[in-house]
């Protein structure tokens, strides 16, 4: 894991700065500081957690728990001359809250206070503070089992359920055993191991506090869980909010909350606005028809500034929804379920919910699937309530439901958590690195023992467990890699096949957060047309490779070579442009930029994805050099070209499909029908048998992503290993 050396002042802006950038006074920010509800409990809840092995905290959204709960931590001595770990269910927020607390203490970010999320560190041996993603906390698990350099660790949003949040969960329950006194073995039995430990603390080198804190009102299930630990509340300071259901259901959200913006903005007072939407295409979908029809608003409107929220956006663009707005605007932003707890947007006055989020799902083998599917959901009453309760933390608020009073009360109360909805292939391959016996293991949701079956069987076929269950050389690499295993299994194929380099490529592309090819209704020929230069016979991963080595003789042809923070230069420039608020005078040679950029354009290529797959290519560079693998393997020809297939065939073999007698696809695990997607480089090109890295679930199920092998390769690996079952 590479650590950055910090070299600028915290560099996204906070909540309270100046349009001009500069940030205000530190004083300012501890009196906004002083002024968060949680601020007179401050004593009270320093002592129950000086006190306590194990705190669940729970607080309205916007109290200050997770900005303030670590500060008083450190400031109080709790933390002894450990490190206070945080966790956050999205690397957006991990990112967001590190450089807001660097901020209030009046650090740079990656000194006192830091951040980890996949791909991207900024701390330092002085980071006392480390905002992580629960992943990166789970992947710390694999190096060091006992969390040892934390002293207190603190589960932020456990009310999300998330897999990895509950995998955490279940790990610091043995750890605490471990480290706080009570049996040295992984599976605690409920009452026994906190109780020893309490006793015992003088003993204890080096004990464990965790704490569980959340937004809504679940905190018995936590408590109960670890042995009725001490419940804490914050109380917040809510104010009224005004709930709108439509009368009718409408079936175009994106049009629906389009027109109720237009509807506040011309008929209601001051204030802001935030949209929930499902995901990152309805956002900029949206974004472009707000910036389109505001053009066309009368003189004395208030002006519009739009900013869009999502799990993708780069920092820089993420730093501008909390900059003050300026007199005479309104500020829309239009969120992911991101911005329903765990990021607080000050100045809301307006919520309009959609009442749709992305969930991802295990889809099943039975339902053509075999592993999770990111899918548009209606949300969960909580969530409904959340959102609502975004409008009214300043002053009294407005929420516009964008769906029925039936359809609302017709919602799930509360979603399921994740382990008993997602695929568990990557829980089961650490676990097994951990050494735990799958029997035992205790989460507070068990997960249902198909899915565990499933997961082994997965790993199975990748290989990462023998015929007896037990972990492979194969797989303890594969859990090294930062990777999902099938990904982790293609980069580990690419030793034996002598072509690491193109395999490292084409895996740090498809690991970016956003897709390479620009997906455009409107120019679908045009962007087909400039796309077919890159195009390989093969299908699509080897197309993005060549897109991204023709993009890479652009940089050299360049005189500026590419460092981290140019590329979020880049990023920034390419996405403020799209907003219409170009930003100028950025260092480097900016006609090269300039021509990179109007290259990607003309190609439909995102820039932004190409810039984070060469740095997270870099990173997964290092941990090749670590595994023995020589990334600059470079295969020559046709025959270079099939041994990067080959690769692809190990990891996606379940991912595959046949040609059947009569032109359709039929998976190769599950039993269904794929139709190659109309996007695919492949086009109508009937080949014996295609690989894929996504379904897309429509009217018909589409493979995307997807490459056509020989059949050849799946020799070996067909029809005994791969049951109906
Ligand atoms: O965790 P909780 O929801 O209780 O609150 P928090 O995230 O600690 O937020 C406390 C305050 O810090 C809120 O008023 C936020 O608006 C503010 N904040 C900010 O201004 N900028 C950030 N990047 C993060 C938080
Ligand atoms: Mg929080």
């Amino acid at each position: 894991m590479s650590i950055n050396t910090p070299r600028k002042k915290a560099r996204l802006p906070v909540n309270g700065d100046r349009p001009n950038g500069k940030t205000l006074a530190s004083q300012d920010l501890q009196r906004q500081r002083e002024q968060l509800p949680i601020a007179k409990g401050r004593d009270a809840l320093v002592d129950e957690i000086r006190r306590n092995d194990v705190t669940i905290l729970l607080g309205e959204t916007g109290s200050g728990k997770t900005t303030q709960i670590p500060q008083y931590i450190i400031d109080s001595g709790i933390a002894g001359g450990g490190v206070v770990a945080v966790t956050q269910p999205r690397r957006v927020a991990a990112t967001s809250l590190a450089a807001r607390v660097a901020a209030e203490q009046d650090v740079q970010l990656g000194d006192l206070v830091g951040y980890s999320v996949r791909f991207d560190e900024v701390a330092s041996p002085s980071t006392r503070i480390k905002y992580l993603s629960d992943g990166m906390l789970v992947r710390e698990l694999l190096s060091d089992p006992i969390l040892s350099r934390y002293s207190v660790i603190i589960v932020d949003e456990a009310h999300e359920r998330t897999l990895r949040t509950d995998f955490l969960v279940a790990n610091l329950k043995a750890i605490l055993a471990k480290r706080n006194g009570g049996g040295g073995t992984h599976t605690v039995t409920n009452g026994q191991s906190d109780a020893k430990g309490k006793g015992k603390k003088r003993a204890v080198e080096n004990p464990l506090k965790v704490i569980i804190m959340s937004a809504t009102l679940d905190a018995e299930k936590f408590s109960r869980f670890f042995n009725n630990a001490k419940v804490l509340y914050v109380k917040g300071r809510q104010h009224p909010v005004q709930t709108f259901h439509t009368s009718v259901s409408q079936i175009d959200y994106v049009d629906a909350a389009l027109r109720t913006f237009f509807q506040i903005h011309i008929d209601k007072g001051p204030g802001d606005v935030l949209i929930f939407l499902p995901g990152q295409e309805d956002i900029e979908s949206l974004e472009k028809s707000i910036q389109s029809y505001t053009r066309r608003l009368p003189e004395n409107c208030l002006n519009v500034l739009v900013y869009p929220m999502f799990a993708a956006l780069p920092p820089a663009q993420q730093a501008k929804i909390f900059s003050s707005t300026p007199s005479g605007s309104r500020k829309c932003i239009l969120a992911t379920n991101i911005a329903e707890t765990s990021i607080t947007i000050p100045g809301i006055r307006y919520v309009i919910d959609t009442g749709k989020c992305k969930e991802k799902r295990y889809l099943s083998r039975d339902t053509g699937g075999g592993f999770d599917t990111l899918l548009t959901q209606d949300i969960t009453k909580s969530s409904a309530m959340q959102r609502a309760g975004r409008a009214g933390r300043e002053g009294p608020g407005f929420c516009f439901r964008l769906y029925t009073e039936d359809a609302f009360n017709a919602m799930a109360a509360s979603a399921e958590p994740e382990i008993r909805r997602c695929s568990l292939t990557q829980s089961v391959l650490e676990l097994k690195c951990l050494d735990y016996d799958l029997e035992t293991v205790e989460f507070m949701d068990m997960p249902e023992s198909e899915a565990i079956f499933s997961a082994l069987k997965t790993l199975f076929l990748l290989g990462a467990l023998d015929r007896t269950k037990a972990l492979t050389h194969l797989g303890r690499s594969m859990a090294a890699l930062p990777l999902e295993p099938y990904l982790a299994r293609i980069v580990l194929a690419s030793k034996a096949h002598a072509c690491t380099a193109p395999v490292l490529d084409i895996v740090s592309i498809l690991s970016a957060s956003s897709k390479l090819f620009v997906d455009v209704s409107e120019a679908r020929d045009a962007a087909a047309e400039a796309r077919r230069k890159f195009r390989h016979p093969s299908g699509d991963h080897l197309t993005l490779r060549n897109a991204l080595k023709a993009y890479e003789d652009l940089l050299e042809g360049g005189k500026d070579d590419m460092d981290v923070d140019d590329a979020r230069d880049g990023m920034e420039v390419v996405q403020s442009s799209n907003h219409g608020q170009g930003q100028d005078g950025k260092k480097g040679s900016k006609a090269s930029k300039a021509a990179r950029r109007e290259w990607c354009r003309a190609n439909f290529l995102n820039e932004k994805t190409l810039m984070e797959a060469m740095k997270i290519r870099t990173q997964l560079r290092g941990n090749c050099e670590r595994l023995g693998l020589d990334w600059r393997t470079e295969p020559a020809g046709a025959s270079g070209e099939e041994a990067v297939l080959r690769c692809f065939v190990a990891g996606l073999q379940q991912q595959a499909a046949f040609l059947q007698p009569d032109g359709t696809y039929k998976q190769v695990v599950g039993q269904s029908i794929v139709k190659i997607h109309p996007g695919s480089t492949l086009g109508d090109r009937k080949a014996p048998a295609i690989i894929y890295d996504e379904l897309i679930y429509t009217s018909q199920i589409y493979a995307r992503g997807v490459s056509s092998v020989p059949r050849s390769f799946f020799s070996g690996m067909t029809s005994s290993t791969y049951g109906t079952t």
